[in-house]
């Protein structure tokens, strides 16, 4: 179940609140200016559906927010249990870091945990299979995928090649919980 647990960014041991409601997910995410969305396939997903069929399973959605968000590129990213790289793959991206494009993605199958330190609190997002998540440009962020990451994600972009994580150097990351 898709949930969103707020910290004062000072204090991980007690969060401030807890919600599962997508609505209100949506609603206090956008309040601080990311979006959140939950989309709808319009045929059956499978998991021999080509990077093609999944992009046309949602392609309304897609076009909405290439319009909305001026998003050049769309692809399809997965990650199967039992990657022999997934630790690795894991460090990639679990220290706060920014981006100077959106942050993009749709789960199409599996989760995956964004943190997003605004201001002085901390917005801990897990997605899960038909939420889309946008953390805007700019915003220090991390992101845990889990020890043994399974996902299918759309990933928007404005920039395919500008997309790097750029360490903000702290060491924040490392006092939330993660995605287990
Ligand atoms: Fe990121």
């Amino acid at each position: 179940m898709s949930q969103l647990t707020i910290y004062q960014a000072h204090n991980s041991k007690q969060a401030l609140q807890q919600e599962q409601d997508v609505k209100v997910i949506a609603v206090l995410l956008a309040e601080q200016g990311v979006r959140f969305e939950q989309w709808q396939a319009t045929t059956d997903i499978s998991p021999e559906m080509s990077q093609e069929d999944i992009i046309s399973a949602y392609q309304d959605d897609i076009e909405r927010l290439k319009a909305q968000g001026g998003y050049q590129t769309v692809d399809v990213i997965s990650l199967a249990k039992g990657n022999p790289n997934a630790s690795e793959l894991r460090q990639k991206f679990l220290f706060e870091h920014t981006h100077s494009e959106d942050e993009v993605r749709f789960f199409v199958k599996g989760q995956g945990l964004f943190c997003l330190h605004l201001h002085d609190k901390v917005y801990q997002v897990l997605c899960q299979q038909g939420d889309l998540i946008s953390v805007p440009e700019n915003t220090p962020h991390w992101f845990d995928m889990g020890s043994d990451p399974e996902f299918t994600a759309i990933r928007l972009f404005n920039n395919q090649e500008g997309w790097v994580a750029k360490s903000t150097g702290s060491e924040i990351a490392k006092q939330f919980p993660l995605l287990d």
